[in-house]
C-alpha cells in the first residue's frame, strides 16, 4: 500500500513515516515546511535505510495535489498537515480556518476525484472542551472549544464525518491525541518548535539546555492533587504506532471510527517535572504564574477503545518520555537547524 503522509516532515508526521516504512508500507511525503524542516526526513532515512519522495507543497495548491495524485498511486491519506499553535490561532483565526479547513477541503476534494477515499485524520482531546467526565471516552460529548485552532480540528471531524456518511465507500479514522511527547529513541529525530515553545515539554527541555532561564507553571489551584493541570502525556513512537494500526483498521474497511490515542494515566505539571529531573541528571527552576487562559484542570483518555479495537496501547512510560525527549535536546540543542547531514 503506498500511503500520502501531509504534514509528513513534522513531528509527529516524521515519527510516524519511520513507523510506516519499518511496516512495510510506501510512504510518500508532503509539506510546505512552514513549521518543519526537510531534515527531519534525512533522519528518517538513516533511521530506516528506505528513501522517503518528498513533494514540497501545500494542501491549499490543487495543482499541486493533482499532480502528486496523478503521479502516484496512493491508497491511503494521513493528514497531519495543519497549524497548530493555539495562541497564535487566537491573533490569526483567519489564518487557521483557511490553512487547516480549506486546506483539507482541497485535499478531500482531490482524493475523491482520483477515487482515494481512506483517510486518517489528526484531531485532538481539545474537541472535548471541558471535558463532561474523566477519564475521557470516546462517548464523551464535544464540547466548547477555546480557540480557532480547536475549532479547526472539532469542524474538521464534523466534515469528514458527514462526507464518510454521505458515501459509505469512504474510511475516515478520526484520532484524537492526548499530549505527545519525547522523541525516536536514537536521538536523531524530535520536536523543533519555532521561537518560545507553548508545550511543556519542549519549554522544559530548553530550561534543561539553558536556552530558557526557568519554567512557567501556570496555576497550581487548581482542582488536582498538587494543584497544578493533569494531562495524558504520550510517548510520540506510540502514538505513530498507532496510526499504523489505524491502517490496518482502514484495509478492513472501517468505514467512521474515532480512537483516543493517550496512556490513560494523568501527570501534573510538577510531576513531569520531577520525572524529567529524574531521567536527565538536570535540575529545572521554576516559578508558579497565573493561571494560562483556557487550560483546564484535568484531561486524560480512557484508551481502551483503541486496544479493543486497534489492537493498540501505549507501551512507553513517563520516564522513558522524558529520556528521550532530553537525548533529542541535548544532541541537536537548536533542532534541526544544525544539523549537517541535508
Ligand atoms: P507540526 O507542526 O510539527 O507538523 C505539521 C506539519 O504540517 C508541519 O511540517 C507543517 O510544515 C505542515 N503544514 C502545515 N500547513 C500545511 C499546508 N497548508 N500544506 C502543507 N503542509 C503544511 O505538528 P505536529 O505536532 O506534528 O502535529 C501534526 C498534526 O497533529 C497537526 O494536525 C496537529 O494539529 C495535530 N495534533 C498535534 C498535537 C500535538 O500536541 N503536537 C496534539 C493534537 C493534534
Ligand atoms: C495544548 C492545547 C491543545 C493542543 C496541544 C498540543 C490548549 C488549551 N490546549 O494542550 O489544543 O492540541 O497543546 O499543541 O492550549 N504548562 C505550564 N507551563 C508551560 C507550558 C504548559 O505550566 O510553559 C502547563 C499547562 O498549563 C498545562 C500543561 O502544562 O497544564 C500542558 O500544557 P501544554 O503542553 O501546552 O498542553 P495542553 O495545554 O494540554
Amino acid at each position: 500500500m503506498k500511503i500520502l503522509v501531509t504534514g509528513g516532515a513534522g513531528f509527529i508526521g516524521s515519527h510516524t513515516v519511520v513507523e510506516l516504512q519499518q511496516a512495510g508500507y510506501d510512504v510518500v511525503v508532503l509539506d510546505n515546511l512552514c513549521n518543519s524542516s526537510e531534515k527531519s526526513l534525512k533522519r528518517v532515512e538513516a533511521i530506516t535505510g528506505k528513501q522517503v519522495p518528498f513533494y514540497r507543497a501545500d494542501i491549499l495548491d490543487r495543482n499541486a495535489l493533482e499532480t502528486i495524485f496523478s503521479e502516484e498511486h496512493i491508497d491511503a491519506v494521513i493528514h497531519f498537515a495543519g497549524l497548530k499553535a493555539v495562541p497564535e490561532s487566537v491573533k490569526k483565526p483567519w489564518e487557521y480556518y483557511e490553512n487547516n479547513i480549506a486546506g483539507t477541503l482541497t485535499l478531500v476534494d482531490v482524493m475523491r476525484k482520483h477515487n482515494v477515499k481512506n483517510i486518517i485524520f489528526s484531531s485532538s482531546a481539545t474537541v472535548y472542551g471541558t471535558p463532561a467526565f474523566v477519564p475521557i471516552t470516546e462517548a464523551c460529548p464535544k464540547g466548547q472549544c477555546t480557540n480557532p485552532y480547536g475549532w479547526t480540528k472539532s469542524m474538521l471531524e464534523q466534515i469528514l464525518t458527514d462526507i464518510q456518511k454521505a458515501d459509505p465507500e469512504w474510511n475516515v479514522i478520526l484520532l484524537r491525541y492526548f499530549n505527545p511527547i519525547g522523541a525516536h529513541p536514537s536521538g536523531t529525530m524530535g520536536e523543533n518548535p519555532n521561537g518560545i515553545p507553548n508545550n511543556l515539554m519542549p519549554y522544559i527541555t530548553q530550561v534543561a539546555v539553558g536556552k530558557l532561564r526557568e519554567l512557567n507553571v501556570f496555576g497550581n489551584d487548581y482542582d488536582t492533587p498538587d494543584g497544578t493541570g493533569v494531562r495524558d502525556y504520550i510517548h510520540v513512537v506510540d502514538l505513530a504506532q498507532g496510526h499504523v494500526k489505524a491502517l490496518k483498521k482502514i484495509e478492513e474497511k472501517a468505514g467512521l471510527k474515532i480512537y483516543n490515542l493517550g496512556t490513560g494515566v494523568g501527570y501534573s505539571v510538577l510531576d513531569i517535572v520531577k520525572n524529567f529531573e529524574e531521567a536527565s541528571g538536570v535540575k529545572i527552576p521554576y516559578v508558579i504564574r497565573e493561571r494560562r487562559p483556557g487550560d483546564i484542570d484535568t484531561c486524560y483518555a480512557d484508551a481502551s477503545l483503541a486496544r479493543e479495537e486497534l489492537g493498540w496501547e501505549a507501551g512507553r512510560g513517563i520516564q522513558e518520555m522524558c529520556r528521550d525527549a532530553w537525548r533529542w535536546q541535548k544532541n541537536n540543542p537548536n533542532g534541526y537547524e544544525d544539523a549537517a547531514d541535508a
